[in-house]
């Protein structure tokens, strides 16, 4: 395990360019696996979670080779058509990623051979009911621990009907499982989502030619014979912008501009939330880019207020929720983060690492049923701090590093390789 020091600095300046976006790259090597036809990808993610993708393809049988020489890493993908995937000789390994996990599950419950997908400790402690029932209505056998509630999971694909599927929680990844296996099944499928989740896997199905279409809260999907290959390019991820976005804005000597971040509505909840804080926040240059929206964010010190994030706003900013907090510490009176009980079940129980971490670099934060409250105005005094193996709460302590009074020392520092492999060469050319 690699422990990290990170020290205040004086100015934050510069311009990043953030990795291409997990989710979207996810899905880009996914559904190009499915289609006809070679596809190249321009700024795929090589972080940890999406080589899991990779492999995970490779071993059923995808040809696909990433070119990292370059500062944008390009996959080139040979689809194996619709029905080209082929049974895999072993254990399919998802590493830390409930995303490939679960899309895959999706996927695999669709092919009429058997699959057994697993993955680290974290992942295996990740529900996996929320996917295994949906598919067993569609017709898939799975089993795995504890009922199939928990990874490894044995999937015996194939005969697969439509359903009409009500989301119990607003989940991209359950959303998509079911629209997946849907492309395999017989009759349509739709899925009826409680609040807005991403949507980049309806977005990306309909680039292909898949028939998908929305009606309100309801997506639905009809099998066809084939999906085109798409190139594209990946915007940036906004989930990795979001670190310093909210380090420019706690900081008193900041401007940093975050270029090409993917804003798709579903995702920018971070901007809305920080903007309601009072943030310096300006969004410029907006673009298209792969079927999706993209900006250069440009945020500058700002002095934030205490805020309220609840109901829809939630599933759009629930992965900036540890970097969120960090904002909350800096901004005078009480941020409370409501209806977030999806916080519990991530990389790790994000409700009770990012308080007990922040806690013990002196903020005042309390765990509180489905969120928490963090009294602010206090910022960050420093003290040690550990990662529990989660990215995204890593890197959420170093921006609490950078922008504190005292050095933050976070215990299992390594991790940040799972989204956001440049983050401290990143972290380094802001600070000069
Ligand atoms: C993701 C969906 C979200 C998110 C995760 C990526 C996706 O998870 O937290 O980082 O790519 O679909 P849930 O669907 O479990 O909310």
């Amino acid at each position: 395990m690699s422990t990290r020091v990170i020290e205040p600095v004086r100015r934050l300046r510069g311009t990043i360019q953030p990795p291409g976006d997990k989710s979207i790259s996810h899905r880009a090597a996914m559904l190009n696996a499915l289609a006809d036809g070679e596809a190249v990808i321009h700024n795929f993610l090589a972080g940890e979670d999406c080589l899991s993708t990779l492999k995970v393809l490779s071993a059923l049988g995808v040809d696909n080779a990433l070119d990292t020489s370059s500062d944008t890493p390009v996959l080139r993908i040979t689809g194996a058509g619709i029905d080209g995937l082929r049974e895999a000789t072993g254990v399919l390994d998802c590493g830390n990623s409930g995303t490939t996990m679960r899309l895959m599950s999706g996927i695999l419950a669709g092919q009429a051979f058997f699959s057994v997908l697993d993955g680290d400790e974290s992942l295996r402690s990740r529900p996996m009911a929320r996917i295994a029932e949906p598919l067993r209505e569609m017709g898939a056998r799975i089993d795995g621990r504890d009922g199939g509630r928990q990874a490894p999971l044995a999937i015996r694909g194939g005969g697969l009907h439509g359903i009409r599927y009500k989301l119990p929680m607003a989940s991209a990844q359950v959303k998509s499982a079911v629209l997946l296996a849907g492309l395999f099944a017989e009759g349509e499928t739709i899925v009826e989502e409680p609040a807005p989740a991403r949507d980049h896997t309806e977005r990306m199905l309909a680039a292909m030619g898949a028939r998908i279409d929305r009606e309100g809260p309801a997506v639905r999907v009809t099998p066809g014979d084939r999906l085109e290959a798409l190139s594209m390019r990946v915007p940036n991820d906004i989930s990795a912008a979001a670190f310093w976005m909210v380090a420019a804005a706690v900081h008193p000597d900041a401007e940093v501009r975050i270029t090409g971040v993917g804003v798709n509505p579903t995702r920018t909840g971070i901007i809305d939330a920080l903007r309601a804080m009072g943030a310096d926040l300006s969004i410029e240059e907006e673009r298209i880019v792969g079927g999706e929206p993209v900006a250069d964010v440009v945020v500058r010190s700002s002095q934030l207020e205490g805020t309220v994030v609840e109901g829809d706003l939630v599933p759009r900013l629930l992965d900036e929720a540890p970097v969120l907090a960090v904002a909350a510490a800096f901004a005078q009176g009480t941020t409370e983060i409501r209806d977030a009980e999806e916080l519990v079940v991530k990389e790790s129980n994000r409700v009770a690492t990012t308080a007990s971490q922040l806690a013990a670099l002196g903020v005042r934060i309390r765990e509180r049923p489905g969120g928490m409250m963090i009294e602010g105005g206090g910022g960050i005094a420093g003290g040690n701090a550990r990662s529990f193996g989660d990215h995204r709460l890593a890197m959420a302590l170093a921006v609490a590093g950078v922008t504190g009074r005292g050095a933050v020392t976070v215990e299992g520092a390594e991790c940040v390789a799972v989204s956001y492999p440049e983050f401290w060469e990143h972290l380094e050319s802001l600070s000069g």
